[in-house]
């Protein structure tokens, strides 16, 4: 299998090379809270939860938060952050390719996790989505768009790695989730690409 590895990303913690960190939680946490997507005591997973600006942000908003990494440098970060304003969530350090939790979440928050894994994982990562997921659950995904040139002559290039719109309609398929209808929010992110937010349903 291809693409990076957990000592990849440890290393871009520990050097504090993290072009994609916004510095602040995602944009789309606040009007996610503010339409009633994210509400007080939903049980929520951030599977790659880096340095834990979305974690705290979800933790602040009242959501039971479950933060997944496998890297110790992005844990110790979010540890560190959740400590500087006295809130908690549940901590895991696990390759979120294989981790099961004890029981279904209410709801996924996907920032730039799906986008830092190689398209080879992205089948069983589809599947681990669905699985973490109680039915009537909730995908709140923030699908990467950064399609290089280069996709032109079939070439993979990332991290991060660029989310069709029609691949994931393939790995999400219309049975077991439920699509909203496009046009999607377009989110800026400031490496210079956008994100597209997208709440999906686990049927
Ligand atoms: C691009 S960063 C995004 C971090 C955070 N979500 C954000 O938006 O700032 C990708 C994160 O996913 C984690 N990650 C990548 N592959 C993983 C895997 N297979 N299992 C667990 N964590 C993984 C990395 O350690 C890193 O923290």
């Amino acid at each position: 299998m291809h693409g990076p590895d957990r000592d990849f990303w440890q290393q871009r913690f520990a050097q504090r090379q993290m072009p994609w960190d916004r510095g602040a939680p995602g944009p789309q946490i606040e009007p996610w809270i503010a339409d009633g997507t994210l509400t007080p005591g939903l049980r929520i997973a951030v599977p790659g939860c880096g340095s834990g600006h979305d974690v705290l942000a979800l933790a602040e908003a009242g959501c039971k938060v479950t933060a997944i990494d496998y890297a110790e440098a992005a844990l110790t970060l979010t540890r560190e952050r959740l400590a500087a304003a006295a809130a908690t969530a549940d901590l895991e350090q696990a390759d979120v390719l294989t981790w099961q939790p004890a029981r279904p979440f209410d709801a996924l928050y996907e920032q730039t996790c799906w986008c830092a894994l190689h398209p080879d994982h992205w089948q069983a990562y589809a599947l681990q989505l669905q699985r973490w997921l109680r039915p009537g659950g909730r995908l709140l995904m923030l699908a990467m768009q950064c399609q290089r040139p280069s996709a032109a002559e079939g070439r993979v290039e990332g991290p991060p790695y660029h989310m069709d719109i029609q691949m994931l309609r393939a790995l999400l398929p219309a049975t077991q989730w439920s699509w909203p209808a496009a046009p999607y929010e377009r989110v800026a992110h400031p490496i210079g690409w956008t994100e597209l937010a997208i709440v999906l349903t686990r049927r």
